[in-house]
């Protein structure tokens, strides 16, 4: 890669069309993360999420995780309206009552004549998969396992006891930016000196290590200063590590971005995910969780706002700039401009986004 690449043209971030490509070959054919195990942990649980569009019914059925278009087999209604829950007993379509059982088959189609076959009208799946505790959907009929998606990501990161986490906060922003502005900001620090006073004091902006680019995230570490022990308001940790991480992991924190919508930044004491949902070519909400060890909250005085107060003001001072960039990036006097050396990974990122503009498969 040239250290003279440049940034995207304009209408990538500007261009409704483009925007629906994006939608069409990378978020309706990838494995996209949409949540964790814990919100559908019991028979009957479940939640709703929106991908490129499609509302979709994320349930479990026994031990069977279970997605579904949230379509009904008669005349198309939603057949599921709270965003999340329990069902009771079978879903029933509010419309004319239509009912599914929760791995999907038609149970009961009322005013339906003898000859019609309930079998030949299950709601239509989604093929879904968990990796230590997230939850991911593809909308694609035939895809690459999500195993494949995640290349050496589960090895990489089993030191951090992911499926041992439990959530402890969810903040959702909604960001007047393009998605993939705001996978560009969270892949470099230059900006932190500027930005982000706060982070800049624990950690050095230009310390660490990224990863060569991956054909399916990018990512890399940062060396907590001298004197910080987590990212939080003043750098000290008051939860225990996480309890496989060696010594040189509980010095770093960790950045990637797992294409297309999952960032994980990962720290000596908990975990943070946001999940990126694109409304459109420049709006997308954000949401950002707190993941801590299921033995620490369990702990009596177990309290973890100093994390999350840091990396929500944070938060809020990268969603900022990135409204900014792209008010900027809509100018008439918008040109690309030149990425630095140290911006490998967002200009990997642009060329990915240039390899894939034909289909996730290149
Ligand atoms: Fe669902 Fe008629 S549309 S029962
Ligand atoms: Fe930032």
């Amino acid at each position: 890669m040239s250290d003279q690449q440049k940034t995207l043209p304009a209408r990538y971030y500007t261009d409704p069309a483009v925007f629906q490509q994006e939608l069409e070959n990378l978020f309706c054919q990838m494995w996209v993360c949409v949540g964790r195990t814990e919100q559908a942990s019991k028979h009957g649980d479940f939640f709703l999420c929106e991908i490129a569009g499609e509302s979709i019914i994320v349930t479990r059925d026994g031990d069977a995780l279970r997605g579904f278009y949230n379509v009904c087999r008669h005349r198309g209604t939603r057949v599921c309206r709270e965003q999340e829950g329990k069902f009771a007993g079978p879903i029933r379509c509010p419309y004319h009552g239509w009912s599914y059982g929760l791995d999907g088959r038609l149970v009961g189609a009322p005013h339906m004549d003898e000859g019609f076959q309930r079998e030949e009208y299950p709601l239509h799946s989604v093929q879904i998969d968990e990796w230590d505790g997230f939850i991911f959907l593809n909308l694609a009929h035939h895809s690459q396992s999500l195993a494949v998606q995640l290349a050496d990501l589960p090895k990489k990161f089993a030191p951090w006891g992911l499926r041992d986490l439990r959530r402890y906060k969810r903040i959702a922003y909604d960001v007047k930016a393009n998605w993939k502005l705001i996978v560009l900001n969270y892949n470099e620090c230059l900006h932190c000196p500027l930005l982000h006073p706060a982070l800049n004091r624990l950690t050095d902006y230009l310390s660490g290590n990224n990863d060569p680019p991956q054909p399916t995230y990018i990512g890399g570490s940062m060396e907590l200063r001298d004197g910080a022990e987590t990212m939080s308001l003043d750098g000290r940790r008051r939860r225990e590590y996480l309890p496989d991480l060696n010594e040189a992991q509980r010095r770093q924190v960790f950045y990637y971005a797992i294409y297309p919508n999952l960032f994980l930044s990962l720290h000596p004491d908990y975990v943070m995910a946001h999940t990126l949902w694109p409304e459109g070519v420049d709006k997308t909400r954000v949401v950002c969780e707190w993941y801590f060890h299921s033995n620490e909250m369990a702990k009596p005085d177990f309290n973890a706002d100093d994390a999350v107060e840091f990396w929500d003001t944070t938060n809020r001072e990268d969603w900022g700039i990135s409204e900014l960039a792209q008010q900027g990036i809509s100018s008439r006097a918008y040109v690309p401009g030149p990425y630095s050396p140290r911006e490998r990974l967002p200009a990997a990122f642009d060329q990915w986004i240039l390899k894939h503009e034909r289909g996730a498969d290149g």
